[in-house]
């Protein structure tokens, strides 16, 4: 998000997708911008929301701050409407309809793959531009799990020699990615998503050819490779 600009925005967190939208209404509330901000986070219940009270006082600090907190499952006799949630159902499109004045805004949207697949479609149904609609997968739910394309299962074992670390390992198929093979011989490689969407993993390849198990949605720069959803083609060396 660039915080220089001015669109109206909606952030949508759905449980733990909470953390990057959080981060983003922190951040345009600390430089007061005067963006008109909506803030859904959808939950069961009580019991799964986290930062209640670091949300109210932002509603009350901030005028251009409108917080929807959404329970799909409240617990009756111990969640009460109004003190605890606004809306007793899920984060959804028609709720968007029925709460925001139009649908001119920057959408941002974290949550499990469901809610976001949900969301993400039926915000292009409601006619807004795809350029104005940022989702990011989260968890290891969203992982999607490997199947491997024939080409590289033709030939099951190569050598992988992560160059920084001085190991060479043998990867043999079905024994995961390259993050995953890094990982269980102690060979550190950051990650994030898991899932080939930040681009935190990105490692050169020095010699060989990757395939990769699932379409990367990062940027990838000629030369390097996403390990968390990479497996080697050929041999391989890769700069960690
Ligand atoms: S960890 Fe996010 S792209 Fe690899």
């Amino acid at each position: 998000m660039d915080v220089s600009e001015n669109t109206p925005v909606v952030l949508i967190g759905g449980g733990v997708g909470i953390t990057p939208v959080l981060c983003m209404l922190n951040t345009l509330c600390d430089s007061r911008s005067k963006r008109e901000i909506w803030f859904f986070y959808g939950v069961r219940n009580r019991s799964e929301h986290i930062m209640a009270e670091h949300l109210k006082r932002i509603e009350m600090e901030y005028e251009n701050v409108h917080i929807q907190v959404c329970y799909s499952q409240p617990e009756s006799g111990k969640d009460e409407p109004g003190p605890d949630y606004h809306h007793g159902e899920m984060v959804s499109v028609d709720l968007f309809k029925r709460v925001l004045p139009s649908n001119n805004f920057e959408f941002y949207i974290c949550g499990p793959p469901p809610m976001m697949e949900a969301l993400v479609s039926g915000l292009g149904e409601w006619g807004v531009p795809e350029k104005d609609i940022h989702f990011e997968a989260f968890g290891p739910a969203s992982v999607k799990k490997p199947v491997l394309d024939q080409s590289s299962a033709t030939e099951s074992l190569h050598k992988v020699n992560f160059a920084k670390s001085g190991k060479v390992l043998e990867w043999k198929q079905g024994e995961g990615t390259l993050l995953e093979l890094a990982e269980a011989r102690g060979i550190h490689i950051d990650s994030g998503c898991r899932a080939g969407s930040c681009g935190t993993c990105m490692t050169a390849i020095k010699a060989g050819e990757v395939s990769y198990l699932d379409q990367p949605s990062a940027s990838l720069e000629s030369g390097s490779c996403l390990p968390c959803i990479a497996v080697p083609r050929t041999a391989v060396t890769i700069d960690a």
